[in-house]
């Protein structure tokens, strides 16, 4: 069945119709070597965040050892081509180096190796790489926090101490909490921003919150996301959708694929960033799409060829790409 035939649009340069950040997480090999995948990024696209090149487990891959080709090799694209480098992620659970997981020290030795951590990333990076997620997916779906190493080892003052340390490293960048089911959890919402608040109170510089946006063709309501993103912004943050996309997929399975379906996905993507639209212009860090086409995707092979993103996988417009594309310009 061929569902993707006559999407309402044609391809424009996406960002220079926004009136906010427009940008996309990239696989740095492809970036690289194929010459389709960068050319449709650096005409659509005016934000970059690298899906794994600035992750931990990549970047800081002994104690004593950081690898920062490929983060050097973003920052000069960056600078060539004028897109902004969102730095992901310092700290995340999921994407600690091995070594960490396996260190053994006390308190301050475990204070140490995060401030190490943080202060060489963010030092290296200064002045090239303006905005961080700093801390990753530190909540659990009921508001408390998540177990880690740096809970278990540090307390949840290493929190605290996250910002503190990126904001030492590099005082004009701003700086990102990023978790994922804040437009559907209000639970968790609420003791983001009441923790993040009470950060802020007493000094801490946290300038914004990266909402995933991990989303799905029929979940969560579009009144539900727009609002949580006004509650977001109401506390005085920054509001990044920041690894957008909408499976088509519930529980493993591909809903049936129709015509409908597609188009469904283009009315909601339509539906979202016009209600991100409505927030304040100083609030809008961007949206990020997590990934370029839909076989890009990390819920492509996961998930039963899921197809959650703006392009197929020849790089041809969906009825998401014209969603977005519509939102921008009424
Ligand atoms: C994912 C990447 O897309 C995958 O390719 C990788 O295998 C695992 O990480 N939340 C995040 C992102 O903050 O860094 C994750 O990215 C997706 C979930």
């Amino acid at each position: 069945m061929d569902t993707e035939k006559d999407p309402s649009c044609n391809k424009v340069p996406l960002f220079e119709k926004a009136d906010f950040p427009v940008g996309v997480a990239v696989d740095f090999a492809k970036l690289i070597r194929d010459e389709a995948y960068r050319n449709l990024i650096i005409s659509q696209f005016n934000s970059i965040t690298a899906e794994q090149s600035m992750k931990a487990s990549f970047i800081h891959p002994a104690r004593d050892a950081y690898n920062f080709s490929e983060t050097d090799q973003l920052i000069e694209f960056c600078k060539k081509h004028n897109k902004r480098l969102h730095g992901h992620t310092l700290v995340w659970y999921k994407g600690n180096a091995k070594w960490m997981d396996k260190f053994k020290g006390d308190k301050d030795a475990w204070d140490q190796v995060l401030k190490e951590h943080i202060h060489t990333i963010v030092g290296h990076c200064r002045g090239n790489v303006k905005s961080w997620d700093v801390l990753n997916e530190a909540f659990n779906d009921d508001g408390s926090l998540r177990q880690n190493v740096w809970l278990k080892n540090i307390g949840e003052e290493y929190i605290e101490k996250c910002f503190r340390y990126a904001a030492e490293a590099d005082p004009a960048a701003l700086l990102f909490y990023n978790d994922f089911d804040l437009e559907s959890r209000p639970e968790k919402l609420d003791a983001v921003l009441k923790y993040l608040g009470r950060l802020k109170a007493k000094g801490v510089k946290i300038d914004g919150i990266g909402m995933q946006m991990h989303t799905n063709v029929n979940f969560p309501y579009i009144t539900d996301i727009n609002m949580a993103a006004m509650e977001v912004e109401a506390h005085g943050f920054l509001v990044h959708y920041s690894e957008f996309d909408i499976s088509l997929v519930k529980a493993g399975t591909l809903w049936m694929m129709d015509k409908h379906l597609l188009k469904r996905q283009g009315s909601r993507m339509k539906e979202i960033v016009a209600g991100y639209r409505r927030l304040g212009s100083k609030s809008r860090f961007g949206i990020t799409m997590w990934g370029l086409s839909d076989a890009d995707s990390w819920l492509y092979d996961k998930n039963d060829h899921d197809r959650p993103l703006l392009f197929d996988k020849r790089y041809k417009v969906k009825p998401a790409y014209c969603g977005f594309l519509e939102a921008l310009t009424e």
